[in-house]
């Protein structure tokens, strides 16, 4: 698939994507996600890949979904062509880590596709918000239900009630970002951080992210469970054998991922 609305690469086992619709500060659009649905499918299904990295520009990482392509939509057409179903949310989907690296806005759409990823790390110029009550709506892309988890009820109501932004700082405070760079040293710090990631064992990755992930739909008694389960499985890697005695060898382990 020829891409339009984004652009992509590869750095090693990183893939980066970058969202590329900036004079609509990247305005999520039907193509864009249909792209980055393929793009994520592609980078997925690639041994060579270990962490997709997901960015914007310096003015925005997405301000949201494209109002100019929703606002003439009747209800039956957003609910017949299930909008924002599929490819909208086919990052959330993904088994290999996900980083959003956010600078300027991220807003409605925008804000919900960064919560999407597994970790969010930000410039200090990065405002998130949900701002869609000043649209007339509502979030619909996991907003009030990510929001909440990530920042507690509090904020989550006030940031979507009022349609007030957060900064980066409130944002890291909060617990919605889990770093905050410089503008100018982001983009470099987001590649060390999945190169970091990217280096690590994937099996133990894709477990360490389903186990956090179970959190969030089961109870603390289940998770733990589930969690001891895959712990269990673990040993049945060569990258546990391999990890372990490397430790005790004092060198560094050479991963086969198996
Ligand atoms: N959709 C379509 N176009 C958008 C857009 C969006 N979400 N956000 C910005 N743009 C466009 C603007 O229309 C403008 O286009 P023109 O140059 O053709 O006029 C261009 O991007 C630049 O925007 P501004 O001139 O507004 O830039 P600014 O710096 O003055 O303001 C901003 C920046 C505060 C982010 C402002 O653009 C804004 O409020 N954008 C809308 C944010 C928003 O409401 N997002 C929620 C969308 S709905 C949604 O996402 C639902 C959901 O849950 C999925």
């Amino acid at each position: 698939m020829k891409y339009e609305n984004i652009h992509t690469s590869v750095r090693d086992a990183v893939a980066i994507v970058t969202l590329n619709r900036p004079k609509v500060l990247n305005a999520l659009s039907h193509d864009m996600m249909t792209e980055l649905a393929d793009a994520v499918d592609g980078f997925e299904a690639d041994d060579a890949i270990g962490v997709i990295l997901l960015t914007g520009n310096e003015k925005a990482f997405a301000a949201g979904a494209d109002i100019a392509e929703m606002v003439e939509k009747t209800s039956v057409d957003m609910y017949m062509s299930d909008h924002f179903a599929r490819n909208w949310e086919r990052i959330s989907k993904c088994r290999k880590p996900i980083i959003a690296s956010v600078a300027g806005h991220a807003l409605g759409g925008g804000c919900e596709l960064a919560m999407m990823c597994d970790i969010i790390i930000c410039a200090d110029n990065a405002r998130f918000g949900q701002p869609e009550v000043k649209l007339g709506v509502l979030p619909g892309i996991g907003g009030t239900q990510r929001l909440i988890r990530a920042v507690g009820k509090a904020k989550a109501m006030d940031m979507c009630l009022s349609g007030r932004t957060m900064d980066a700082r409130e944002a890291e405070r909060a617990g919605l970002v889990s770093r905050v760079y410089a503008a100018d040293v982001l983009e470099v710090e987001a590649m060390k951080l999945a190169a970091e990631i990217a280096g690590m064992s994937r099996p133990a990755l894709y477990m360490i992210k389903e186990a956090i992930n179970r959190a969030y739909e089961t109870t603390l008694s289940e998770g733990l469970h589930f969690e001891r389960r895959l712990f269990h499985a673990a040993f049945a890697m060569q990258d546990q054998g391999e990890g372990m005695r490397a430790f005790l060898e004092k060198r560094a382990p050479e991963w086969t991922h198996s």
